[in-house]
């Protein structure tokens, strides 16, 4: 589980626990692994999701701590708010290294311990409703959603033939800490008027309704469940 100290990340080593799994959750901020492992009782270390030598060390133990990865969630990820003539190249490039480039790095290093294991695995990986769409104000977040999108289709086309399944969640507005911020920056109500204009089930999402559908991803109810993704937004795509 990347990013597993926070938000879905956090729901869902949570929801992973209550199903009787093992999990091991690594994030960029050792404070926040040190409090997570410390209070679920799960493994896990500091890794940049962006830096190779960082992702390699946590594969490894990972599948140490573990016993071999049988569920990957490549959940870690970060967004900002800009509008597209103002985005800096700088900005663009982390957002493109942590979400696209983390996302890339992460994955291909625990399917490859997949693969030599034998034993199959199931791989989530996290894009958005805006890998699906264009919104305004995010158009570098949402270039790397979309990137995650068809990475995903195309690992679970090359490893199908492992018996390894790749699917993605794509989370509409979901109450986490990412968003918190972001709202803060929005003015008083932004958050109420925000789910009764443009979500069906006038809420937002919580992080829960995220680990329950990766849940249903990594079961066996999925088991013929690969290359496409999953969305979990109360309906907002749905609006014209
Ligand atoms: N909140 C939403 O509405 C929403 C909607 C769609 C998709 N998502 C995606 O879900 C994922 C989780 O979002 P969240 O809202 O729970 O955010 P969050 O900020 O609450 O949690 C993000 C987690 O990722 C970790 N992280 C950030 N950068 C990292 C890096 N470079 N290396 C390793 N770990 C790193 C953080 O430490 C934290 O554990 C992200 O990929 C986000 O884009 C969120």
């Amino acid at each position: 589980m990347t990013g597993g100290t926070s938000g879905i990340g956090l729901a869902t080593a949570r929801r992973f626990l209550a199903e009787g799994a093992r999990v091991f959750v690594c994030a960029d901020d050792a404070a926040a692994v040190d409090a997570t492992v410390a209070s679920l009782g799960v493994g896990g270390m500091c890794c940049d999701v962006s830096r190779s030598a960082d992702v390699d060390a946590m594969a490894a133990a990972a599948s140490d701590w573990l016993g071999g990865v049988d569920v990957l969630v490549s959940n870690a990820g970060i967004a900002s708010r800009s509008p597209f003539l103002d985005i800096s190249a700088e900005s663009f490039d982390r957002v493109v290294a942590v979400n696209l480039r983390g996302t890339f790095l992460v994955t291909q290093a625990v399917a490859r311990g997949m693969v030599a294991r034998g034993r199959g695995g199931v791989i989530v990986t996290m894009s958005s409703t805006n890998g699906l769409g264009g919104e305004e104000d995010y158009a570098h977040y949402n270039a790397t959603k979309a990137g995650v999108l068809l990475l995903t289709r195309t690992m679970a086309v090359e490893l199908g033939r492992h018996g390894i399944r790749v699917n993605a969640l794509c989370p509409g507005y979901i109450a986490t800490p990412l968003n918190a911020a972001i709202a803060s920056g929005l003015g008083e109500g932004f958050v109420e008027t925000y789910v009764r204009d443009r979500i069906p089930l006038g809420r937002a999402g919580l992080a829960e309704d995220v680990a329950g559908a990766c849940a249903f991803l990594a079961s066996d109810d999925a088991a013929f469940v690969t290359g496409t993704e999953l969305v979990i937004d109360g309906g907002q795509l749905a609006v014209m």
